[in-house]
């Protein structure tokens, strides 16, 4: 049934050399590979889907990359989230958009996005894109590092608003015992790198605003080493520290998985994480106020990025201690917050437990 179907199918596809490729590529066709294969078949929506597959990104920032109108692109994108070969997730007004890669729910195969979309990538017009992706993604990093720098000045009070103080110790609890340089990631004016250090802790604060970083080199001094950097490219050597922290950070990162990976790299074998941050809450306007790119995060987000990138003995905890903001009308609001930890797999772990003790 399926070449019939194939070729009728690939009839309507406008670009030749991917009906080809698509009628030698994909013998195991899924039920829903004609209606995929439809959707495909629309350079607009490759296009939209060869995107998404690089970045998870909102309809502005495809208008800013295609040029092309906000709604051709949102009706496009219906029409792909309705075939579940797109998610978008909602931020309080925001949405963001994301290609559903091959897997078990998916209805793109491994084959078909070989035979579709990696080839529209490399094409001529796909790198066009991505590069205006790329410029795209760096204007979010330039703005995020913008926010964050006029931040800093009022970051050493807002920053340390909590409710109990319990805060520090009980991230500190989650990596017990830790020995070994530590690696604070996103430090921040130091509120946490200057007390693990006044602990006899050797800190690497790392973070990506200037502004944020004298801060911190007047409260820490010498104690700490500050490096500026980005989590997604750390300017930390592999296996450089035997502990990771990152307080209120991840909710400002476009790719959880880019900065799991990069943790994983920079732990030594059997070296912990511990990732606190705020629940998912509905305060929009923490975006302007504190530049976050995400309300919250849900642990699950965490631990999955965590996992993916190779992360054993995970777990995911409710904080006692509360972040405190103060809201536009002056009126104060707590945010509970989540910790996660995990570690690095030992050489003997990563390969499995010695055959003899294996339960066959
Ligand atoms: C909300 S503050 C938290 C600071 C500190 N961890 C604390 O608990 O007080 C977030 C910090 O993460 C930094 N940051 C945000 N995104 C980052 C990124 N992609 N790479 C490096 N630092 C980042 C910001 O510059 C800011 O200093």
């Amino acid at each position: 049934m399926y070449p019939a179907d194939l070729q009728k199918i690939a009839h309507t596809v406008e670009i030749s050399e991917l009906r080809d490729t698509l009628m030698k590529q994909v013998p195991a066709a899924t039920a829903n590979l004609p209606a995929t294969l439809k959707l495909l078949s629309d350079p607009v929506r490759l296009r939209l889907c060869a995107l998404l597959s690089q970045a998870e990104l909102a309809v502005q920032e495809l208008v800013a990359v295609t040029g092309l109108q906000q709604s051709r692109i949102s009706n496009h994108l219906s029409l792909l989230k309705r075939a579940g070969l797109v998610r978008d997730r909602r931020e309080g007004t925001w949405s963001f958009h994301s290609l559903v890669g091959p897997g078990a729910s998916s209805p793109l195969t491994e084959a078909l996005f070989a035979a579709a979309i990696a080839p529209w990538r490399a094409g001529a017009e796909g790198a066009v894109d991505t590069k205006a992706l790329q410029a795209v993604l760096d204007q979010r990093r330039a703005r995020s590092r913008e926010a964050h720098d006029r931040l800093a000045a009022r970051w050493s009070a807002s920053g340390e608003g909590f409710a109990l103080g319990t805060l520090r110790a009980e991230l500190l609890a989650a990596a017990w015992p830790c020995r070994g340089p530590i690696a604070d990631l996103g430090c921040g004016t130091g509120f946490l790198a200057s007390w693990l250090a006044s602990r006899g802790a050797v800190v690497v604060g790392v973070d990506h605003s200037e502004r944020m970083l004298e801060r911190a080199r007047a409260l820490c001094g010498d104690a700490v080493q500050l490096r500026l950097g980005e989590l997604d490219a750390l300017p930390v050597r592999d296996g450089e520290v035997a502990a990771v922290f990152a307080n209120l950070v991840w909710h400002h990162l476009p790719d959880l998985d880019a900065a799991a990976r990069e943790v994983l790299r920079v732990l030594q074998p059997g070296g912990t994480v511990v990732i606190g941050d705020l629940v998912p809450h509905r305060a929009d306007w923490m975006r302007e106020a504190m530049g976050d790119l995400r309300l919250g995060l849900e642990p699950e987000a965490v631990l999955g990025a965590l996992l993916r990138a190779g992360a054993v003995d995970l777990r995911a905890e409710r904080v006692a201690d509360r972040y405190c903001a103060t809201d536009a009308a002056g009126q104060g609001v707590e945010f509970p917050m989540f910790l996660v930890a995990g570690r690095k797999p030992t050489a003997m772990q990563a390969e499995g437990p010695p055959a003899a003790s294996r339960v066959l």
